[in-house]
């Protein structure tokens, strides 16, 4: 089964300059635990953004330079097969499997543990390229509007709700209103 997971908030936002713009400890529990043991699939810029490029001195994200960065300073998700997507045919990721095209990345997942249940783990490409492919879509739904530059595709007259658990949590003296929702793909 190939599944999508994400937090987005209300109006679609998943980033801003290359992270996400919200830290909700929950959410990143609850991705750990539904991912840990199963194939990741990533974008080249999720891949960069988990290893922390965006704080190396010099670093641009549109730049084409890509392999100036140091080998050692990229981070792969533990516990998992992490599968990064990129264009670029001399993209090395030690430790990761790097591919060329989201149809290889899922032929590799197959072949590796935990691959009953694949993750597309973003970003807001991998997610446009996948959401018409995917069974299952895991959603973190924030209830605010946040500033952001990449979005979410548009997916729910394709999927029906099949869970959600409401919950909240304060930070700073400020409440955070979140939802855990989970949709399967609806029968046509
Ligand atoms: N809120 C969330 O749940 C969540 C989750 C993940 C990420 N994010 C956020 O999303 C943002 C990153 O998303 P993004 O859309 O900018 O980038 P992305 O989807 O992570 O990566 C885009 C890159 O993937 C490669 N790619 C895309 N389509 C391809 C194809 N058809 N064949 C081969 N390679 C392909 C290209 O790499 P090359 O340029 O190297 O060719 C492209 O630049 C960050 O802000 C991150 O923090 C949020």
């Amino acid at each position: 089964m190939l599944s999508i997971i994400a937090a987005m908030a209300k109006n679609n936002v998943i980033g801003k300059n290359g992270r996400i713009p919200w830290h909700i400890s929950e959410d990143y529990i609850n991705f750990s635990k539904k991912t840990k043991g199963h194939p990741v699939i990533m974008g080249r810029k999720t891949h960069e953004s988990i290893s922390g490029f965006q704080n190396l001195k010099g670093w641009d994200k549109n730049s084409e330079e890509k392999t100036l960065i140091p080998k050692t300073l990229h981070k792969l998700l533990p516990g998992r097969t992490n599968i990064i997507v990129t264009r670029q045919l001399d993209y090395k990721v030690p430790g990761g499997i790097v591919v060329n095209s989201i149809e290889k990345a899922v032929e590799k997942a197959k072949r590796h543990a935990g691959s009953e249940e694949v993750f597309i783990i973003g970003g807001a490409e991998l997610y446009k390229l996948t959401i018409d492919m995917v069974d299952k879509v895991y959603i973190t739904l924030i209830d605010e509007e946040v500033e952001g530059d990449v979005f979410f595709p548009e997916f729910v007259d394709k999927f029906d709700l099949k869970e959600e658990n409401k919950r909240v949590v304060s930070v700073n003296n400020k409440e955070i209103r979140y939802n855990f929702k989970i949709y399967g793909k609806s029968k046509e």
